[in-house]
């Protein structure tokens, strides 16, 4: 059976933490593994998770199964939270909600339903992206193709170059956009480019995907998903795939939704039953611990609110960060070329240096990122921001 097989080489990200953990250096820094960190450096249960915990299991009486679509006070409660309250959607009953694995098991079903309803189209994603898109996408056997979207080098958009990559899109393709707090590059639309975008996904009926991994982690959570619920307005369809892991910091609980918006409610019903027979397919129903505690927090106002202040919380902790270190690289460089840190958003942002250079920062001064220079800004702490920075003074040319 496995004579085939060959031995792959380990995931880019896993291999960054693996030589991280086995550098002795006092000094080392990682700013590889895109996980939230507080000031202490640990990734925190948050104390609104962790009463939550506690209530749901002091009350719990049985594991029995829940059901295939997952909690329905979970479902509802996300709904609302990403298209808000009175989305025209949600008004006209053509939002349904599938509790999901974790993100990632929203975006694979998204992609098993794309696949069922339409095999021949192109999934556009952008350039660059999340490095999991393409496997979670492509393993479903879609053709993947690459839009422009932000140049690391120049640390700007390549927003013309992407209106101009989807406008000769075919019909029916989909594009994978991310909501907010773009992974790897930090860069996000402006209000007026999510117009401009959602206009042309109209026009050019073209089919949108939407990422939505950091939800509060930019502005706010209304903030964060105006640009989803602009796009699901102005068009007949769209999938959305939400993900608990970083905002409520549960990632190890695997707690996400897919969200499926259909031209009429027939036509949301008939999606939604695909959706869970996929499911189904794959991992029968999504792990329920995660989404029991997420839906407490949603639905219970005291709960809700202290959940809020530690959003908010982290949020600022890594904005400040951003701050910290582009005011130390000014320092240090005596200009403004790395301004673009303190103005992007979410955990990441791409430092724009070589491979090599990359290396050199790991190998001389044990600063681990991707080798694609992105930087988790949540490993910055007030006590290394100035060690960074003349790190990459000294090695940023090429
Ligand atoms: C852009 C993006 N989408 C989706 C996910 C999925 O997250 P998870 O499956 O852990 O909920 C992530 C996680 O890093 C991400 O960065």
């Amino acid at each position: 059976m496995f004579q085939q097989l060959t031995q792959l080489s380990s995931d880019t990200i896993l291999g960054v933490m693996a030589k991280f953990r086995a550098d002795p250096s006092t000094e080392k820094v990682d700013l590889g593994v895109g996980v939230y960190r507080d000031l202490t450096g640990n990734t925190p249960v948050l104390a609104s998770v962790r009463r939550a915990e506690q209530e749901i299991l002091a009350a719990q009486t049985t594991k029995s199964y829940v059901a295939a679509a997952g909690r329905e006070e979970f479902n509802s409660a996300v709904e609302e939270l990403v298209l808000g309250s009175a989305h025209i959607a949600r008004r006209e009953r053509r939002a349904r909600t599938m509790q999901t694995p974790g993100g990632c098991g929203a975006l694979r079903v998204g992609a098993e339903l794309i696949r069922a309803s339409a095999p021949g189209v192109t999934v556009h994603i952008s350039d660059p992206t999340w490095g999991n898109h393409t496997p979670l996408l492509g393993s479903s056997g879609l053709r993947l193709e690459r839009y422009p979207y932000y140049d690391a080098a120049a640390h700007r958009l390549r927003f013309d170059a992407m209106l101009e990559h989807l406008e000769h899109a075919a019909a029916g393709d989909v594009v994978l956009i991310h909501a907010c707090c773009h992974n790897p590059t930090g860069a996000d639309l402006d209000p007026a480019q999510w117009q401009a975008l959602a206009l042309l996904l109209q026009r050019r009926r073209l089919f949108p995907f939407l990422d939505m991994a950091y939800q509060g982690f930019a502005v706010d959570l209304d903030a964060d998903a105006a640009g989803v619920r602009l796009v699901a307005e102005q068009v007949p369809e769209a999938l959305i795939a939400s993900s608990f892991s970083k905002n409520l910091g549960l990632y190890r609980e695997r707690v996400g939704a897919l969200i499926a918006i259909g031209e009429n409610p027939a036509r949301s019903d008939a999606v939604m039953s695909h959706m869970l027979q996929i499911a189904r397919s794959i991992y029968s129903m999504p792990p329920d611990h995660g989404a029991a505690i997420a839906a407490r927090i949603f639905t219970n106002p005291a709960l809700k609110q202290q959940w809020l202040a530690e959003l908010a919380a982290m949020r600022t902790r890594i904005a400040d960060m951003r701050e910290l270190l582009s005011r130390q690289l000014q320092r240090v460089i005596g200009d403004d070329a790395f301004d673009f840190i303190g103005m992007q958003h979410g955990m990441f942002s791409l430092l724009g240096v070589s491979p090599q250079v990359v290396e050199r920062l790991r190998d001389r001064h044990h600063i681990y990122m991707t080798p694609d220079s992105r930087m988790n800004l949540a490993g910055i702490m007030p006590h290394n921001a100035a060690y960074v920075a003349e790190a990459i003074a000294a090695e940023r040319r090429a």
